[in-house]
């Protein structure tokens, strides 16, 4: 959601007649922050600290945006000087008048008073990649989960209409986009605000016929508004790509009630176990949030239970962290810091058989895989219909490979990623 608001900002911005720099000769340095957890702010921190030393004794504008600036607002200026301008994640169109006010001598300049991202949606955008791109479904979210700051600092949920969504996957596919990905904080309530009803498999089956079009995903699903149906609509499609990620965040019930997460245990094992029936090759992939305040260690395992259940496909976890105005900064932590790393350690190597389990099954299929980069080691690599990493073992580097799918034999399962080699015929 993050990389995607920047690609609108840039987008805006060059329309304007700015132009892209490197953070060491540009004029102007724009962060955009995330504050779904702790550590994500600090990052900011150091990372803007460092900066602003760097270019200490330089004429640049500093502007800050995303949801940490909605969050902090003029605070922000206060603990952190050096900043000229802060605009919230919903205010991104007002960007341009806050650099002239700036250049102009009107300094600090706020805004964070936009309420929703719907009209952001029509704003240009600069894409880095030609090939794929990430389209925005809805924005803000409803469900106020007891741990999450995203409601409060990025507004109700808003749907846009399903006509401007399938006029713009038109548009991407006219411009040589052969991915993309539907975005919303929780996709599978797409339409509620709008129609009264929950809309998501139309909109699915809507952009899937798009010619052209070779891959679509969709992200984020929310276990609670998972309709069976859409296996049904996955299964039969030959465009939309049988991943679904669905986070977990605790598999014990009494946690996800503290979390108002609106699902058990049950619920979710049976949605998994439908999927995995349903589309034996699907990818199923998680997030996991250890150590919710009050959580105690018979809760934990049973989101072990069902990490060993589900066996994963790949699992995001965190430590929980507090975040300010939520319900959950509000309750009781007893559980020691110490504990909840060890618990988040044995998480983490569970997840990570899990995932090696699920990968090892692959060795020797031949999977369809989509150039996108390069790996560390500078082989070529690409993705999966399932989303996985796959890096291409083969010596001779192939011109203009990226954008263009590839029958790919896999010969090696790692945690994190495949191993394969172009299959020739
Ligand atoms: N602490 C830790 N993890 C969090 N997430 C959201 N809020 C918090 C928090 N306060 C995680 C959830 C969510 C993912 C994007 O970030 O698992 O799905
Ligand atoms: Fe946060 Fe829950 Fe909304 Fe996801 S569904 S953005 S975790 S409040």
């Amino acid at each position: 959601m993050n990389k995607h608001d920047s690609e609108r900002l840039t987008g805006l911005l060059l329309a304007r007649g700015f132009a892209l720099s490197s953070p060491e000769n540009a004029e102007i340095l724009i962060f955009n922050t995330c504050s779904v957890r702790r550590s994500a702010e600090e990052k900011f921190v150091g990372v803007l600290t460092y900066w602003r030393k760097k270019r200490a004794n330089e004429k640049v504008l500093i502007g800050v945006g995303g949801c940490t600036a909605q969050k902090e607002g003029e605070k922000l200026i206060e603990m952190l000087p050096g900043i000229d301008f802060v605009f919230g994640p919903n205010d991104l169109s007002r960007v341009p008048e806050l650099i002239n006010n700036c250049l102009q001598g009107q300094r600090p300049q706020i805004s964070i008073e936009g309420k929703s991202g719907v009209e952001l949606f029509s704003l240009p955008r600069h894409r880095e990649e030609k090939f794929k791109a990430w389209l925005s479904i809805s924005s803000g979210c409803d469900n106020f989960c007891a741990y999450c700051i995203v409601p409060y600092v990025r507004g109700r949920e808003k749907s846009r209409s399903i006509e401007e969504i399938v006029t713009e996957a038109y548009q991407l596919v006219k411009d040589g986009v052969v991915e993309i990905t539907l975005l919303g904080q929780n996709v599978n309530s797409y339409g509620k605000d709008l129609y009264g009803q929950p809309r998501f498999g139309e909109i699915l089956q809507a952009v899937e016929r798009v010619p052209g079009l070779k891959r679509l995903r969709f992200t984020t699903s929310h276990p609670r508004d998972f309709s069976f149906d859409l296996i049904d609509i996955v299964k039969n499609s030959s465009v939309i790509c049988p991943h679904f990620h669905l986070p977990l965040q605790s598999g014990s019930d009494r946690v996800l009630k503290l979390m108002n997460r609106g699902y058990t245990q049950k619920d979710y094992l049976e949605l998994t176990q439908k999927i995995r029936e349903e589309i034996p090759e699907a990818s199923i992939t998680t997030d996991i949030i250890v150590g919710f305040p009050g959580e105690k260690e018979e809760d934990f395992k049973e989101t072990l239970k069902v990490v060993e259940t589900v066996q994963f496909d790949q699992a995001f976890t965190f430590l929980y962290s507090p975040r300010e105005g939520t319900k959950a900064a509000e309750m009781e932590d007893p559980i020691p810091q110490e504990e909840k790393k060890e618990w988040f350690l044995e998480l983490v190597s569970l997840t990570k058989k899990t995932a090696l389990e699920r990968n090892k099954l692959l060795i020797g299929k031949v999977l369809p895989v989509l150039i996108d980069g390069e790996s560390k080691k500078g082989q070529i690599s690409g993705r999966t219909a399932t989303n996985k990493v796959v890096n291409i073992v083969d010596d001779n580097f192939l011109e203009g490979c990226r954008g263009k799918i590839f029958e790919v034999k896999i010969t090696a399962a790692f945690p994190y990623h495949l191993k394969g080699k172009i299959v020739f015929d």
